[in-house]
């Protein structure tokens, strides 16, 4: 089992896990048509929606089995400003997938590339990962964005290869590697 210990702070971020009291921070974004825009089958949540989806969350504190997502809240003056998370696709190959949300109100310092290099650290330094790749609609500018910031490299490019809200769209996949992720030139 791989578990952090509990709460990773960074510079300007505290990052632990999801508890039932995050309901409104969280809600605040998950209602928002921006920010599910690229997430596929994600619509904009109900506030009943919102709290099924923090109460599972909430029990994704730590790496237990092939499977698990290792969920975090990212909190920034007393607020839950976004969730970066951690799917642990395979246990043989070490390999992790990689997924982050936050809200706009937000973006545009740094903050969710100073959240994910955290929990990139952390899965690579004391999870003992190998590899952590990260998927996102080709049109998920931010996203792509942010993977490339965080070191990841653009190793596919899935042209029209699955359905989002009924056409064809292509898919781009991120990854990095352990050794690359050590002697990555981005700062963090
Ligand atoms: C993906 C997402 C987290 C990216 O958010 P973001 O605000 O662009 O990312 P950051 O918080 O790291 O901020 C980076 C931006 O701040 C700027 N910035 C300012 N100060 C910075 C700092 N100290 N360090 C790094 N970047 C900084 C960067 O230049 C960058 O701007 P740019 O993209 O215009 O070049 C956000 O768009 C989101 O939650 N989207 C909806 C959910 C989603 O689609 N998730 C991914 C599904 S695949």
């Amino acid at each position: 089992m791989f578990q952090p210990s509990y709460p990773i702070r960074t510079a300007r971020l505290t990052l632990r896990p999801v508890t039932l009291d995050d309901l409104d921070d969280v809600y605040a974004y998950q209602r928002r048509p921006d920010v599910v825009r690229w997430m596929l089958g994600a619509e904009p949540r109900t506030r009943e929606q919102s709290r099924a989806s923090v109460r599972a969350m909430a029990g994704e504190d730590a790496l237990r089995a092939e499977g698990d997502c290792l969920t975090l809240a990212v909190v920034r003056d007393a607020t839950v400003i976004g969730t970066v998370e951690l799917v642990w696709r395979s246990d043989s190959d070490r390999t992790a997938e990689l997924g982050f949300v936050f809200h706009p109100e937000h973006g545009g310092r740094g903050l969710a590339t100073e959240a994910a290099t955290a929990l990139l650290g952390w899965g690579f330094d004391e999870a003992g990962l190998h590899r952590v790749y990260g998927r996102c609609h080709a049109r998920n500018e931010a996203s792509a964005r942010l993977m490339t910031r965080l070191g990841m490299r653009r190793e596919a490019h899935h042209v029209r290869s699955y359905l989002f809200d009924g056409e064809w769209a292509d898919q781009f996949v991120f990854a990095i590697l352990a050794d690359e992720w050590r002697s990555r030139a981005v700062p963090g």
